[in-house]
Order: C-alpha cells, then sequence, then structure tokens
C-alpha cells in the first residue's frame, strides 16, 4: 500500500467512526501526520510501552507507524535524552489521531474562527488548524525552542505558515490576543488565568485537565464568560503530557515510610475492592472527590501488585498502601498511617461513584472562577 493510501485509509476510519468532522477532512487529507515526524520516534504499543522506530534502517516500519492510530513520542527528557532507547519521561509527542480530530471536534470552528495553539510539538495540528482556518487565523507557541524551530521548518518544507511563537504557553500569547478558541494540547492541574483573558467571551477553551490523584485527564471543553470565569463539560477521557510548569513533583516515599519499613502503628483493613476497578475512569473520579492525594502501583517479584497512595496537603505525610495479591485472592490487606486515613478516603469516593450509577466523564464538568476549579456533575449546582 502506497504511503498517501495508508493515511487515506486512517482518515477512512475516523470517518467512519464518527471521530473526524467533515469540515476538517481536507486538512487531515492535505498533512499526513508523516510529514511532521522525525526520523527517530517512539510509538506507543498496546501495553502503554513504547518502540523505537528509525526512518533511516526502517522506512517502511517507520511509515506503518506514523500513519498508525496511536500516540509518538517525538522527545524524551526536554531533549537531553540521547540514543534509540526510550528515555526517562516523554516530553513532546505527536498526539493519537483519533484524540487530534475528536479535540477538533469539540473545537466547534467556522469560518475565520481564530486559533491560539499552546504545544506546537511537531507541528502537525498547527499545519491542520492552518489548512482548516487560514494561516493568518493559527498561532501555535511551543516553549521548547528546539521543538518551536524544527516545527517551524516542517511547516515551511510543507508549505504553510501559521504563526510560531517560541515561548511559555502558560502565558497564552497577549500579542494576538483575543482568541475565539484556545486549544492546549499540553494537560493542566489548574488553568491559566491568560488563557480566560485571551479568549474572547462566549469562545472555547479545549485542554487536557485532570488532579493531581492520577495521569487519567479528560479534555475539558470551557465557554469563557465575559465575566472571566469559564465552565463547560468533559468531553472524553485523556492522557497527556503536563505543561512544563504543571508536571508536579512526585512525593518521595522515603518522607513517608522511612526506611521502607511498615510502622508498628499503621492501621490496617481488608479491602475486596480490586485495583482493576480503582483504573481508568474511576481514578479521574476519585481524583475529583479526594483533594491533595496522588498514587503510584508497583508490583513485586512475587506478582503482589502495591497501590500506594500519599497524602500531598503540605506538612502531611499520611499514607497507605493496598496489597492486591493474585488472581486467587478476594480480600485484600491494607496499611495505612498519618491523621489522614487517605485509603478510606479513596475507597468512598469510588463507593460513591458507584452509587451514583458509574455516570461516564462526560457527565462529568468543571467551573473555574475566581474561587478557583470545581468539578461538577451533570450541573454546575451539583459539585462532585
Ligand atoms: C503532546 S505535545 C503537542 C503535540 C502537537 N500539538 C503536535 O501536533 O505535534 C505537547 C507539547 O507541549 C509543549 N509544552 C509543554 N509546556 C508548554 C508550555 N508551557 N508552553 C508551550 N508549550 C508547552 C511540549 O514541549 C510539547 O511539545
Amino acid at each position: 500500500m502506497s504511503a498517501n493510501a495508508t493515511w487515506l485509509r486512517l482518515i477512512r476510519e475516523l470517518r467512519e467512526a464518527g471521530t473526524l468532522p467533515a469540515d476538517w477532512e481536507s486538512a487531515f487529507a492535505a498533512f499526513p501526520r508523516s510529514q511532521f515526524l522525525p526520523e527517530r520516534m517512539w510509538p506507543m504499543v498496546d501495553d502503554g510501552e513504547y518502540v523505537s522506530v528509525d526512518k533511516v534502517t526502517g522506512p517502511a516500519n517507520w511509515l506503518r507507524w506514523a500513519h498508525a492510530d496511536v500516540p509518538i513520542v517525538t522527545q524524551w527528557d526536554d531533549g537531553r535524552h540521547a540514543g534509540p532507547d526510550p528515555g526517562a519521561e516523554p516530553t513532546s509527542s505527536s498526539s493519537m489521531p483519533t484524540m487530534v480530530a475528536a479535540m477538533f471536534a469539540d473545537l466547534d470552528v467556522a469560518e475565520h474562527t481564530r486559533v491560539l495553539e499552546v504545544g506546537t510539538g511537531t507541528g502537525w495540528c498547527a499545519a491542520l488548524v492552518a489548512a482548516r482556518l487560514g494561516e493568518t487565523n493559527v498561532t501555535s507557541i511551543e516553549v521548547d525552542e528546539g521543538l518551536a524551530e524544527a516545527a517551524r521548518a516542517q511547516l515551511k518544507r510543507a508549505e504553510i505558515s501559521p504563526q510560531i511563537i517560541t515561548g511559555d504557553g502558560a502565558a497564552g500569547w497577549h500579542a494576538g490576543a483575543p482568541y475565539d478558541r484556545i486549544l492546549a494540547t499540553a494537560a493542566v492541574r489548574t488553568l491559566p488565568p491568560a488563557w480566560l483573558d485571551q479568549t474572547t467571551p462566549g469562545g472555547l477553551i479545549v485542554v487536557p485537565w485532570g488532579t493531581g490523584y492520577s495521569q487519567h485527564d479528560a479534555i475539558a471543553r470551557l465557554t469563557v464568560g465575559a465575566d472571566g470565569t469559564a465552565y463547560g463539560v468533559f468531553t472524553r477521557g485523556a492522557g497527556f503530557m503536563k505543561l512544563r510548569a504543571q508536571r508536579g513533583t512526585f512525593p518521595n516515599h522515603e518522607d513517608y515510610l522511612p526506611g521502607g519499613e511498615w510502622p508498628n502503628d499503621a492501621r490496617e483493613a481488608e479491602t475486596s475492592l480490586t485495583l482493576e476497578e480503582l483504573k481508568g475512569q474511576a481514578a479521574f473520579v476519585i481524583g475529583l472527590r479526594v483533594r491533595q492525594i496522588t498514587h503510584t502501583i508497583h508490583t513485586g517479584p512475587d506478582g503482589t501488585t502495591t497501590l500506594l497512595l500519599y497524602s500531598t496537603t503540605p506538612g502531611d505525610r499520611s499514607w497507605a498502601a493496598a496489597f492486591f495479591c493474585g488472581d486467587d485472592c478476594t480480600e485484600f490487606l491494607v496499611y495505612s498511617g498519618g491523621p489522614r486515613d487517605v485509603w478510606q478516603e479513596v475507597e468512598a469516593a469510588y463507593r460513591w461513584w458507584i452509587e451514583a450509577g458509574s455516570p461516564s466523564i462526560d457527565r462529568f464538568g468543571l467551573t473555574v472562577g475566581p474561587e478557583g476549579h470545581e468539578a461538577w456533575l451533570d450541573t454546575p449546582d451539583n459539585p462532585v
């Protein structure tokens, strides 16, 4: 199959799935993702692992991945990582085409809509938006100088020229404001106030948003009001790299459990909840219900998987560890310590979600205003 044929097949699949709006199809057809990807890249495979793909040594394999519906990492560790193996932290990627198409649908553009994209990355999305709305209606901002430069060069080769700014997109781009739409392709925990200021009242901000509890974020589609507030629903779950200043630092296990020992005065409990039940959508909802908490998951050599919870309340070192033994276990042991019973909070949040009928992500929404961020279920007057 020719290069173009594999791309056109993916476009057809996106259309048939109802993901790609008809008015974006010609932009997708004109700018295949492969035009914007570097020679070495790391597509994400099913199990959340990455494979290393090189255009020089395996051009057919490279193209197959470039036109696959998967996220592809294009930079590790802010560019400090070299070599074919994956680095420690992915810091730039080309999002999966399904997600890009869905976010464009959320953006709900018309002719001449003016868009600020935050997170230029490869420049592919900027090219698509420019093809859809006209080059002069699109500004894209990228914090990483090298990536911004590479995207500019790539866009030039592709003969399309949206404005690419090198800078911190958390400050928006004042010189081009106001915008009808802000499209963030890096996730936030806190919506930068500049985005509210720089969006026309009635305009939209489409952004992956989530809590510190997990990496399970969701796309928020927020309408900006004249009073500087914004509100709207989550349209779907998502996993995006964070805006650079919002990556956060992970708690140090030693600060909570010095020496790695379980203290003698730890509380002990049992649960019939499984780890699988606490993942995915549940993790997103738990984060909405329980503030100032985060978690990790470790699998030990005996196959027991441990869920570790840490309070991130300043000055508090409350923790919990739930041990999920193999398939034969039906009850799991939980140790916890500190003034907050973080396990009890997480379990209660999960049970709340189940008792509410496990509402899907698109029934939740977010209001952002001077008082901060408030998530809600179904209507803004029903806070989570
Ligand atoms: C998922 S990638 C964006 C993909 C891009 N839309 C494309 O088409 O390739 C996220 C990008 O956001 C950038 N980023 C992170 N923090 C940023 C910030 N504060 N301002 C601007 N860009 C930022 C990262 O460097 C990364 O390139």
